[in-house]
């Protein structure tokens, strides 16, 4: 299977590309080409240290231009991995349907749910794959929370928090030219992380969401919604606060602060279910302070997400972690379902792989949060 990447930014260099070149290297893909508007982008992306020293054999294909342009021509059948801002999602997985391609999909999907319907409706007629990477699922503990609620061993959710900041460095990076109060918002960028997590530990859905947005400006000017406070009603009568912000400290520990609280019901007992997603028992201290955007002296490292693991000759540097299963995870699931109707039928409706129909309460819960966030954080139901 040949893989067209478009987009070559930060989510390609700390996950997405190495995955790939591990699935590649393991014989599950073939050529893998990266699009990218600028050649910096491209040389920046293949001369990465850890991705050199990981697959020293490796190499993509760079095209440099727009996408729509480089994707002609590709192969039916191939996968493409969308990787570029927000906005463009919608045309570039459109584009990739009418190829014929299958497609794996940064999150969010879309920013409406007219979008995902229509690129529900393009997948369907043509008998491709659509999946959205929420990798969070892949995190071993959210497959166990989602075992354990599901059988009953919590009750029911009634009131939880959840927290995910990224770090105030962030302010200074091209953030500050695309991330401004008319294109998004904290809560729409990293909260849908933990409005999806809560549905799928659950298999509840939202129906009313609140946001109240704190706007600051940003090094060059500009004004985003950066800190923001969410309230999310579900379809049970529970309600999950969710704060998101670019501001944990540069000095804090780790690169970002985030994690899930749930307090839960049944029968004559309270249960709970709390996720620290940032503190995971690594505590280093290094003689001298690491270079780098928010790199700390002191701090708490997570082997969870994604590390690369040295196993020496033979099986080489390899990439571990949920960042890596995701990818593995959603490859696998592609190629099993292909020219597989039924099977993709079981895959949809066993909801671990987030596909446009199965995951759509993330975009009604986006639709719904922007038009809030306009409006001072008033309570919008969603229909
Ligand atoms: N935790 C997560 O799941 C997570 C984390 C980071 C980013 N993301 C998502 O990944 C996406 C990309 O984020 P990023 O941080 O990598 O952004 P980025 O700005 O670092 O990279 C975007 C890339 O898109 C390319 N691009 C823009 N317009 C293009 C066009 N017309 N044709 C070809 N290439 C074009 C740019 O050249 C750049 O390489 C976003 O949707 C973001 O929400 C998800």
């Amino acid at each position: 299977m040949e893989v067209f990447v478009a987009g070559g930014g930060m989510i390609l260099q700390d996950q997405i590309l190495p995955s790939l070149y591990q699935l590649q290297r393991l014989g599950r893909l073939g050529q893998i080409s990266v699009c990218a508007r600028h050649t910096a982008t491209l040389d920046a992306l293949r001369d990465t240290p850890k991705i050199r020293r990981a697959f020293p054999t490796s190499a993509f294909r760079p095209i440099h231009g727009g996408f729509a342009e480089a994707m002609r021509g590709l192969a039916p059948g191939s996968l493409v991995v969308v990787a570029l801002p927000d906005n463009l999602h919608f045309a570039a997985v459109m584009q990739a349907l009418e190829q014929g391609c299958h497609v794996l999909c940064v999150k969010p999907l879309v920013l409406t749910v007219r979008e995902s319907e229509a690129i529900e409706a393009a997948a369907r007629a043509r008998g491709l794959v659509v999946a959205i990477e929420y990798h969070k699922r892949l995190d071993d503990r959210s497959l166990m929370a989602r075992e354990r609620y599901r059988a009953g061993m919590f009750g029911e959710f009634r009131l939880g928090s959840a927290v995910l900041f990224e770090k105030w460095y962030y302010r200074h990076s091209n953030f500050q030219n695309w991330f401004t109060k008319e294109n998004s918002d904290a809560f729409t960028y990293i909260g849908c992380h933990y409005v999806d997590l809560v549905a799928f530990i659950t298999g509840l859905t939202p129906v009313a969401v609140s946001v109240h947005g704190i706007a600051d400006r940003f090094p060059n000017g500009n004004e985003g919604w950066l800190w923001t406070d969410a309230r999310v009603l579900w379809s049970n009568g529970a309600c999950l606060n969710v704060q998101n912000a670019l501001g944990f400290p540069d000095a804090g520990p780790g690169t970002n602060t985030q994690g899930l609280t749930m307090y839960c019901a049944g029968g004559e007992s309270g249960a709970l279910l709390k996720h620290s997603d940032q503190y995971r028992g690594l505590e280093y201290c290094y003689t001298t302070p690491p270079t780098g955007d928010g790199a700390t002296q002191y701090t708490e490292p997570s082997p969870d997400y994604f590390q690369y693991i040295d196993l020496g000759p033979g099986a080489g540097c390899v990439p571990v972690g949920y960042g890596y299963r995701s990818i593995d995870f959603i490859v696998s699931q592609i190629q099993a379902a292909r020219g597989n109707p039924a099977l993709l039928a079981e895959i949809e409706a066993a909801g671990i792989l987030a596909t446009p129909a199965n995951s759509r309460y993330n975009e009604r819960v986006i639709e719904a949060a922007r038009v809030s966030i306009a409006e001072s954080g008033r309570l919008v139901e969603i229909t």
